[in-house]
């Protein structure tokens, strides 16, 4: 009986499995591809689908929302919602829904990831190898930072801020913290403290807030000058957190060693001096990327969705 399963619309291919069980249970506007829908594709998906699943390069506004008036919830394929208007999906009475907690292990182990990469020069020394110029151990060739027993900063002590919290245990790491949120503080191990001083004390800084009016730049020229010259910034959360060519200009002229970043300002787009700098590294937002995850981030979308739609409350509303 497909006439009776709802009409969805997805914006992108989503995992294989996720994929199998959207063909099952529903209609779709469109057959989603790997790239972006044009904006026309993406409007003709909104005005027509009872339900939307889109990802954090879909900009959803107050425009797309108005015309979209079968729709009943946009299911957002992230735990970031900073791309869609949530006073306007009120206003339309659509609800809103991302997919926290499945992603917290996959983005704190990418936080450790980039942090070790950096601190270790991981990438530079994979390039050695690869490029045959390799000439053999010595005792001063590719020195990096130690990582055990320093100082970890963490900005956003929430689900995957304490998760990156919990991981430096096992290298005995002292926590420095920030947030909104109050995490159990535990008393010479992690600390709470204002934003100026973490950044004062801590050998590494992670980003963990989420992208909203009080965080965008919340790491601008003054913020790094704060930082030590020999700390490295990490940043998985979202790129307009950082004012990104003041990090260029700050790693180029030496007021911190180096930076591990996932995200973006302008993704892809990348600040033309970050490539140059072989004290950075750069991943093309992997934070949640494991076949695990994903496909547990698109079954969480279809329970929201589902839920909506039977007219019962969606698990995971942000609206
Ligand atoms: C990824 O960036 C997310 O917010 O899920
Ligand atoms: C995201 O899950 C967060 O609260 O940090």
């Amino acid at each position: 009986m497909s006439t009776s399963r709802p009409l969805l619309y997805v914006s992108r291919l989503l995992p294989h499995p996720v994929m199998a069980l959207i063909h099952d249970r529903f209609r779709l506007v469109q057959e989603p591809t790997e790239t972006s829908p044009t904006p026309a594709v993406f409007r003709d998906g909104f005005s027509r689908a009872e339900a939307a699943i889109c990802t954090l390069m879909d900009t959803v506004d107050d425009e797309l929302l108005s015309s979209a008036s079968h729709l009943k919830i946009v299911a957002n394929y992230a735990v970031g919602y900073n791309n869609i208007d949530l006073d306007a999906a009120r206003r339309h009475h659509i609800v809103v829904s991302n997919t926290p907690d499945v992603l917290t292990d996959a983005t704190a182990d990418l936080t450790w990831a980039l942090l070790l990469a950096t601190a270790r020069r991981v990438v530079e020394g994979d390039a050695l190898v690869r490029s045959n110029r390799w000439t053999g151990w010595t005792p001063t060739q590719h020195l990096g930072k130690e990582v055990s027993g320093k100082t970890l900063g963490i900005i956003g002590m929430g689900r995957i801020g304490r998760a990156v919290a919990q991981r430096a245990e096992g290298f005995r790491m002292a926590i420095r913290y920030q947030s909104h949120h109050s995490p159990p503080a535990v008393p010479g191990v992690w600390e709470p403290r204002a934003l100026d001083r973490l950044l004062q004390e801590s050998d590494f800084v992670t980003l963990h807030v989420p992208l909203n009016s009080k965080t965008r730049h919340l790491i601008g020229t003054r913020e790094l000058s704060l930082m030590r010259p020999t700390a490295i910034l990490i940043n998985t959360s979202r790129g307009p957190v950082i004012d990104e060519a003041a990090l260029a200009h700050a790693l180029q002229s030496g007021t911190i060693a180096g930076a591990g970043l996932d995200v973006y300002e302008e993704e892809p787009t990348v600040h033309p001096l970050l490539p140059s700098l072989k004290q950075v590294v750069l991943l093309p937002h992997l934070g949640s990327a494991t076949m695990q995850t994903r496909v547990q981030m698109g079954l969480i979308c279809l329970d929201n969705i589902q839920a909506v739609l039977e007219g019962r409350p969606a698990p995971n509303r942000v609206t």
